[in-house]
């Protein structure tokens, strides 16, 4: 069985974190990128001067066409993809009384229906089984914080679907498991981890008193994709420190 797994939102991030540790198991990896051709030739080149084998993979999860694409050139570079990771994502913050309908459907094109379509895209080509880790948010268990409703509104979409899913593909060996990550540090919370004052105000919420680093959110998303986690499918994993107190804010 071929060892290829496709990250969306590979080349930065999470998904970025994430490509540079399966590569150091083995797994060739395609880098999907929606914009940053830099950042994503750069991190394919990356792994392959360490010995790994990977391919930047160009779309856009909001759109159909482009996903089929992706996959396509995954496996036109490296073979048949037997993992996937949907790690591309966007967010928003807005109190509710100030949303926008299509900034609102641009959130769910892409945190929903784009990771729900890639899930399809996998579905129909893990002939021979396969793992999948869809990156969900400790915002979807408790709502999010202030203005983060809309964002967490998806990422609870996202394990509801990830245990639906789980049963249906179980059978043919396919496991698919969601990583619910707190506030980690990546250019998603740059602009609130950026201010030092902020970043400890927000520790303060943390039971561990931190926030996280991509690499330990990567670290679960690495064993969940593994053969050691190999009875685990339909698990909702957390990697936030504890999770976070309810109700504080920050801004
Ligand atoms: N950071 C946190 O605190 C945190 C907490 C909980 C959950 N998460 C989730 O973790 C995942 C990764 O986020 P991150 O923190 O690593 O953020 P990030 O550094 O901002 O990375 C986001 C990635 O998503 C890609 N992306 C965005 N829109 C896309 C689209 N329409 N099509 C294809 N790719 C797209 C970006 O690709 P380009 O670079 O090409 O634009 C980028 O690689 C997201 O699903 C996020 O919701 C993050």
């Amino acid at each position: 069985m071929s060892n290829v797994c496709l990250i969306t939102g590979g080349a930065r991030g999470i998904g970025a974190a994430t490509a540079r540790l399966v590569a150091k198991d083995g797994m060739a990896v395609a880098i999907g990128y929606r914009e940053r051709a830099d950042a994503a030739e750069a991190l394919a080149a990356e792994i392959k001067a360490a010995g790994g084998r990977a391919a930047p993979v160009k779309g856009d999860v909001a759109s159909e066409a482009d996903i089929i694409s992706m996959f396509d050139q995954a496996e036109k570079a490296l073979g048949p993809v037997t993992g996937l990771v949907n790690s591309a994502g966007i967010s928003i913050k807005s109190a509710v009384r100030d949303f926008e309908a299509a900034a609102l459907e641009r959130l769910m094109a892409v945190n929903v229906i784009g990771l729900i379509l890639c899930c399809r895209e996998a579905s129909r080509r893990m002939t021979s089984g396969g793992a999948i880790v869809n990156i969900s948010s400790m915002a979807a268990p408790i709502g999010g914080r202030a203005g983060a409703s809309a964002y967490a509104a998806t990422k609870a979409a996202v394990d509801s679907f990830t245990t639906g899913f789980a049963k249906e593909v179980g059978k043919r060996n396919i496991r698919v498991n969601a990583v619910r990550p707190g506030m980690t540090r990546t250019d998603m919370t740059a602009h609130q981890l950026g201010d030092p004052k902020i970043e400890a105000k927000l520790a303060e919420t943390i039971p561990m008193h931190r926030v996280g680093e991509a690499i330990e959110i990567a670290e679960a998303v690495r064993w969940l994709l593994s053969p050691a986690a190999s009875f685990i499918s339909g698990a909702h994993v957390d990697a936030s420190g504890g999770g976070f107190v309810i109700g504080d804010r920050w801004d």
